[in-house]
């Protein structure tokens, strides 16, 4: 079977599908694995490391489009670009489908098995194939390196002969993937960590990483289905505005990652607390793709109001593109893995398995997750 990685085309998509590493892992799963030229030069892979892992380079990509089983990517594609492709042929991609149903019925139309990396579901024996998290996790820990080089001050106490410097104060909004690994590097950095999160076990998890979790006084709980959360009362949002604006105005730095899966990104820092907040400050609005958590970040763009720079990155993993495209890659191994037959030399979708249920969307002609409706 063949595989073939392409170039994203993505304007803020500098990652790749698949690594050398990963290659040279398929190739003994007895895959060929086609690669476009240059498509892992913006993660800093080479041409030369997959042909050296047993990759043939493919200058042009759509002459073999009608011979891929399986097209493995990141950013959601677009249907011109599968143009020539065989029936069923199987693509692996982030699709964002809550806001891109027209994508969906495209695919169905065209009569591709879309596997949307982010529907597969969160538990145990899926976390190798889990790119949300390993996504978020990298996303987490830059966010902060971007903070802590925006912000003009130093990150840790330090008590010199010439004065002391006071740490910074980092509060993080959303304790998930994302959020945790931005309260371990914030501490690492030597900061005074809080954070915040609508789910109940969360606090558990901020203060087992030593950060201050800052109560909402509710006996309402955040937590909805598949360890997500869910969309909160008007009366909480109100005592959950009201305590954020008490603790956002002593902060130096904020770091942003609070999403409901399908919704747009609930807004938690007004324009006002923004502006409460210290000139010189920084926040950085990591939901910023599904409409932002601070009502003044603007995708893709850094905007300076009252002297708070606020950073609404396009596409933050495309600057770590080389270590979440090698996770990533990875995650797409682990899942193929549980995507071949018994006699392990073809791929064969089990439908009956979860995995498979929660993360295809369409098959065979027609959009078959119960979560996106009707067949077409
Ligand atoms: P996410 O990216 O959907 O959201 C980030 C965080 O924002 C979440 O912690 C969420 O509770 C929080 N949030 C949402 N609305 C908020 C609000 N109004 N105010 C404050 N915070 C708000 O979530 P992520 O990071 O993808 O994962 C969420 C959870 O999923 C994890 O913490 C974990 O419990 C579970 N999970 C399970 C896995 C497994 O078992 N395989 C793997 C990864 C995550």
């Amino acid at each position: 079977m063949k595989i073939l990685v392409l170039k994203e085309t993505d304007k803020y998509e500098k990652r790749v599908a698949i690594s050398p590493e990963v290659t040279k892992k398929l190739i003994e799963m007895g895959f060929d694995v086609l690669v476009e030229k240059d498509a892992g030069k913006e993660s800093g892979m080479v041409d030369d490391a997959y042909e050296a892992a047993g990759a043939k380079i493919v200058k042009d990509a759509k002459t073999m489009l009608p011979e891929a089983d399986i097209i493995p990517h990141v950013a959601p594609i677009s249907i011109e670009e599968l143009q020539g492709t065989k029936e069923n042929v199987i693509l692996m991609s982030l699709l964002k489908p809550y806001s891109n149903q027209e994508l969906l019925k495209k695919l169905a139309n065209h009569k591709v098995t879309s596997i949307a990396l982010e529907m597969i579901p969160r538990i145990s024996r899926a976390q190798a194939m889990d790119v949300l998290s390993s996504q978020s996790n990298l996303a987490g820990y830059k966010a902060v390196v971007d903070a802590a080089s925006e912000y003009g001050r130093a990150m840790p106490l330090m008590m010199t002969a010439a004065g002391t410097i006071a740490p910074a104060r980092v509060l993080v909004i959303g304790a998930g993937v994302a959020g945790l690994q931005a309260i371990a590097t914030a501490r690492r950095l030597g900061s005074i960590v809080s954070a915040f999160d609508v789910r109940a076990v969360a606090k558990e998890q901020v203060e087992s990483l030593g950060a201050n979790f800052v109560e909402v006084e509710s006996t309402e709980t955040g937590d909805g289905s598949g360890g997500y959360a869910k969309e909160m009362s008007d009366e909480y949002k109100q005592r959950q505005s009201e305590k954020l604006a008490s603790v956002i105005k002593t902060q130096d730095i904020i770091i942003t990652t609070a999403q409901i899966p399908g919704k747009k990104a609930p807004i938690l820092i007004t324009a006002d607390m923004a502006k409460s907040m210290r000139p010189g400050s920084i926040i950085v609005d990591l939901a910023v793709e599904s409409g932002g958590n601070c009502e003044l970040a603007e995708f893709g763009k850094t905007v300076v109001k009252n002297g708070v720079k606020i950073i609404g990155h396009a596409n933050i993993l495309s600057s770590i593109a080389q270590d979440a495209s090698q996770v990533f890659a990875k995650n797409v191994l682990n899942l193929l893995k549980i995507m071949m037959n018994k006699g392990g030399n073809a791929v064969e979708l089990n439908f009956e398995d979860e995995i498979i249920k929660g993360a295809c969307l369409t098959h065979g002609g027609s959009i078959i997750h119960p979560g996106f409706g009707e067949k077409i």
